[in-house]
């Protein structure tokens, strides 16, 4: 989320041409809702603006992640952009919300490197209310299926500022391995921070969810 992709002074309104990717496709139209529990995750709306603006921009959310959108309108040409980028199958970005509430109360994006999603980098912000709630972990979990199963990820990697304490341990929390150090590699504010470079392989996902074979302890005296 340090990067979050969108800029509202770069937002031109170019529509790109649809890269052509051996990716499932139907995702590019509109995205699945997922759902587990009382955690669903779906399409942005434009109507999502205002709570996104609300819970998005204060002190603690956006400390440690790129600027996000400092109006509500600003916020309704992100939300723009976010469908603009999935139908060009390059970006998916969904909303957090919980049954019976549908409000939006984060985002999960992921988008691809450059690599037909064989590579792609994904981000989070939850509104702080909702934090230590389990909604993190299970839209977590959620999203990292859409992008195996469905995106066809190999590799999802995840900048983290170091000094974002939640944000590491949410990445760890889900498998995320800390593979190295980015120097000084996020600006904000004037100042320069250094960044975690965390990754989730495939393989591991999968071996991870794999039951564990049950191993019957007998004790011999
Ligand atoms: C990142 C974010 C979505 C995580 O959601 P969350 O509900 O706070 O995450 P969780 O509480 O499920 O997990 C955070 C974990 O980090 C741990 N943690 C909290 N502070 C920590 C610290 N200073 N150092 C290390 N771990 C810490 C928590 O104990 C928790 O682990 P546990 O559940 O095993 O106890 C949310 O904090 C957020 O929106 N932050 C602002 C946006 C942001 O920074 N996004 C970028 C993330 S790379």
């Amino acid at each position: 989320m340090e990067k979050m992709p969108y800029r509202d002074e770069l937002d031109l309104q170019v529509r790109p041409a649809v890269s052509e990717q051996a990716v499932s496709t139907d995702w590019r139209g509109s995205l699945p809702v997922l759902a587990n529990g009382s955690v669903i995750l779906r399409d942005l709306r434009v109507s999502d603006a205002p709570s996104l603006f609300a819970l998005l921009t204060t002190e603690e959310v956006a400390r440690f992640i790129s600027p996000p959108p400092t109006t509500v309108e600003g916020f309704e040409r992100f939300i723009a952009w976010t469908h603009r980028e999935r139908a060009a199958g390059k970006y998916a970005c969904f909303a957090v919300t919980l049954k019976g509430y549908d409000t939006a109360v984060g985002i999960f994006q992921v988008r691809d490197l450059a690599s037909g999603f064989d590579t792609a980098e994904w981000g989070f912000a939850i509104g702080s209310s909702f934090w230590g709630t389990g909604v993190f972990e299970t839209g977590a979990n959620l999203v990292l299926e859409f992008a195996f199963d469905t995106l066809g990820v190999r590799r999802l990697e995840a900048r983290a500022a170091v000094q974002n304490g939640r944000g590491n341990g949410a990445l760890l929390k889900v498998g995320a391995v800390l593979e190295g150090v980015l120097r000084q590699s996020f600006a904000k504010s004037g100042h320069y921070y250094d960044q975690g470079l965390f990754a989730i392989l495939e393989k591991d996902w999968r071996a991870a969810r794999e039951p564990k074979p049950f191993v019957h302890r007998v004790s011999v005296h």
